[in-house]
């Protein structure tokens, strides 16, 4: 179906979203690299062969990449994911290791190896993405498509007024990879916050008793707390990275999503981390970035908390 390379903070909804795509055999994920985000990257990385192991999938690399972005800071996310990124659920340590190639250099190598049929799915900061663009500026003829959790086009940001936490974490890689010129999919706020997993759901995945549906439910709890605390005053979380997954493989209908020039503010004001959307087609690119041409999804059904529930209750390995 995908050959992915999924380059991820982990992260509660980073973790979901791989396990929701290890589940699915259509899908070949040859790597996974990790990013600073909701955790150091060490953490992140660690996190993600804690994750592959529950999934027995521990032929997957794992590369570690961006430690910051660009200026040298870090805005992890505890009071979202835990002190440990994963809810402080504690899964076993991993047996493997992150491999010693960093993660820029390993996406250019397997797009190298692998022309045009790689699809980058990045649902975390764009430090390793924008680096790998540095080290390679043919990269965007070489994969095959990208797919990006992040921004806020109408919606509101949820680390400020106006930007989203992946981007607000390194907007200069953002605008970089944005403006690319290869073929973007961006999955933005305005849909991750309608597709919202509910308690009831999650009390599905709590009585399935796999190993696998009681991590989703672990984590789901401190999940919860935090959007029931902060976000929503009810019990549901929003899907921000599964449902980015599930876009990136078909799963969900993306098909009405315009195609947009999409600009990200650079500057220091309130404003730093927006994306800045022309959906009403005024200004035919902004000065800078006119191959910022991205496909923007601003509409999914409100149905895919029920498929990702249903895709962790069931058989590993089955669609
Ligand atoms: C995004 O930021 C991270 O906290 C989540 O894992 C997701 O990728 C949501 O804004
Ligand atoms: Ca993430």
């Amino acid at each position: 179906k995908e050959t992915l390379i999924v380059d991820c903070d982990t992260g509660i909804d980073d973790a979901l979203a791989l396990l929701y795509l290890l589940r699915d055999p259509g899908v070949d994920i040859r790597a996974v690299t990790s990013v600073f985000g909701n955790t150091d990257v060490e953490t992140a990385a660690d996190n993600t062969l804690r994750v592959l192991e529950l999934a027995g999938r521990t032929d997957i690399p794992v590369a570690i990449g961006a430690r910051s972005n660009w200026r040298g800071s870090t805005h992890p996310a505890p009071h979202v994911h835990g002190g440990n990124g994963l809810g402080e659920v504690g899964l076993p340590a991993a047996s493997a290791k992150p491999v010693r190639e960093p993660a820029a250099e390993l996406i250019v190598r397997l797009a190298r190896e692998n022309p045009g049929e790689l699809h980058l799915l990045a649902v975390g900061p764009l430090t390793n993405l924008a680096t790998a663009l540095l080290l390679e500026p043919g990269l965007p003829g070489l994969v095959k498509h990208v797919t990006i959790m992040g921004g806020a086009v109408h919606h509101p940001g949820n680390v400020t007024p106006a930007a989203e936490a992946n981007i607000h974490n390194d907007p200069e890689a953002a605008r970089m990879v944005l403006a690319a010129g290869w073929d973007v999919t961006l999955v933005p706020l305005d849909v991750t916050m309608t597709e919202v997993i509910t308690e009831e759901l999650a009390g599905r995945l709590r009585a399935e008793g796999s190993s696998c549906a009681g991590f989703a439910a672990g984590i789901l709890t401190h999940y919860l707390d935090f959007y029931e605390r902060e976000v929503f005053g009810e019990r549901g979380a929003a899907c921000h990275d599964p449902l980015a997954a599930a876009i990136a493989v078909g799963d969900v209908d993306a098909e009405l999503a315009p195609t947009v020039v999409v600009d990200v503010e650079t500057g220091d004001g309130p404003g730093r981390g927006a994306t800045i959307a022309d959906t009403r087609g005024k200004y035919r690119g902004f000065p800078g970035v006119e191959g910022a041409r991205v496909r923007v999804v601003l509409k999914t059904d409100g149905t895919f908390p029920q498929r990702l529930t249903e895709r962790l209750c069931g058989p590993s390995g089955a669609g």
